[in-house]
C-alpha cells in the first residue's frame, strides 16, 4: 500500500486480513496520538455522508486533522488540471482522499501526488466500502472463507470491490445483474485469477432467486449510482425483479446477513422494512467504515 490505496487489490490476502485485525484492535481501544500532525485533504466530486464524516473522525480520533475540500470549491480538470491539484496539494497534506467519477481521476491523481492517494469511491472501485463490509463479515461469522456472498443488481462500483475482495480471501461470490449491467470483463478476470489461487467460487446467474439461495450474505445496492441519474427512469425498470424483499431474504440461509451500504432507495433495491430485518447489518456496516479507515490511513500515512 505504499502508494495509496486505489482498488481492493493493491491489498493481497494477507494484508486485507491485517488491515482487519488493525481495525478490530483499533475498534477495541483507543490510539489518540498515532497521526498527530498529519493532514488529510478529503478531495469530493460527489456527495457523500459515511465517507466525508468517517474520514474527518478518523483522523480526530487519531490526533490528525482533515480537510474537506468540495466540488465547486477544487473544480478538478475544470479550474485546473487534475495534474497540477495533485502536485500542490501534495505541498501541504500527507494523504489524500479523493471521491471522483471516473477512476482515471484517481489514477491521475496518484500518479502526480507525491502523497498517498485513497480512492474514497470512483466509477470503477470503492475499496474502503468492500473492506468495512468484511469487517463486518468477518465480526458477525467469525471467518471470511468459504462463506458465500450474493450480490443481487448493478455490477457497479460496490459490486467490483465486493467481488475482488472476496476472491483475494476466499469467499464465494455470486451475481445476479440485468443484461448489459454485468460486472466488466476487465475485474472479472482478475477477480478469476485471485480465486483460482485463493480456492473460491464466482458465479454469474441469471435469477436473483438463484444467486440468494444457501447464501450467507444477501448484498444489494442502489440501481442508479451518482453520475448516473439521467438513467434513473430506465434503470428502475430493467431492475425492478431485482428488489430484495423478505421472500427473497427467505432463501438464504436462517442467519443470512443483509448487507448494503448506503444511501438507500426503499422500494427500489430494497423493499420497505428490510433495513431494519433482523438480519440487516447496515448500520454496523457504516459505522464500521470508521474503524476500517482508520486502518488504512495508519498504513498509508505512516
Ligand atoms: N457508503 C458510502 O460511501 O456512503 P456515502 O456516499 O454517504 O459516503
Ligand atoms: N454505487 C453507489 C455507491 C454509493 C456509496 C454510487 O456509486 O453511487
Amino acid at each position: 500500500m505504499e502508494k495509496g490505496l486505489l482498488s481492493v487489490s493493491d491489498l493481497g490476502p494477507a494484508e486485507i486480513e491485517s488491515v482487519i485485525e488493525q481495525a478490530l484492535a483499533m475498534k477495541r481501544g483507543s490510539t489518540p496520538s498515532l497521526l498527530a500532525g498529519k493532514t488529510l485533504a478529503l478531495l469530493f466530486e460527489k456527495p457523500s455522508l459515511r465517507t466525508r464524516v468517517s474520514f474527518d473522525v478518523a483522523m480526530q480520533q487519531l490526533g490528525g486533522h482533515a480537510i474537506y475540500l468540495s466540488p465547486n470549491e477544487v473544480g478538478l480538470g475544470k479550474r485546473e488540471p487534475v495534474a497540477d491539484v495533485a502536485r500542490v496539494l501534495s505541498r501541504y497534506v500527507d494523504g489524500i482522499a479523493a471521491r471522483t467519477f471516473f477512476h482515471q481521476t484517481l489514477v491521475d491523481l496518484a500518479k502526480y501526488s507525491g502523497v498517498p492517494v485513497i480512492n474514497a469511491l470512483s466509477d470503477q472501485e470503492h475499496p474502503c466500502q468492500a473492506l468495512s463490509d468484511f469487517l463486518t463479515i468477518y465480526e458477525k461469522k467469525g471467518r471470511l472463507r468459504g462463506l458465500t456472498l450474493a450480490f443481487v443488481g448493478d455490477g457497479n462500483n460496490v459490486a467490483n470491490s465486493l467481488l475482488l475482495a472476496a476472491s483475494l480471501v476466499g469467499m464465494n461470490f455470486r451475481i445476479a445483474s440485468p443484461v448489459g449491467y454485468e460486472i466488466r470483463k476487465e475485474i472479472l478476470d482478475r477477480a478469476r485469477s485471485f480465486a483460482h489461487d485463493g480456492g473460491s467460487e464466482i458465479q454469474f446467474v441469471g435469477e436473483p432467486h438463484e444467486a440468494v439461495m444457501n447464501a450467507d450474505i444477501v448484498y444489494t445496492d442502489v440501481w442508479t449510482s451518482m453520475g448516473q441519474e439521467i438513467e434513473a427512469k430506465k434503470r428502475r425498470l430493467v431492475f425492478s425483479i431485482y428488489q430484495v424483499d423478505y421472500e427473497m431474504l427467505s432463501l438464504a440461509k436462517g442467519d443470512a446477513l443483509f448487507m448494503h451500504p448506503l444511501p438507500a432507495h426503499h422500494g427500489e433495491e430494497l423493499a420497505a422494512g428490510i433495513l431494519d430485518s433482523r438480519q440487516s447489518v447496515v448500520f454496523d456496516q457504516a459505522e464500521n467504515r470508521l474503524h476500517l479507515q482508520k486502518a488504512v490511513l495508519a498504513r498509508v500515512l505512516l
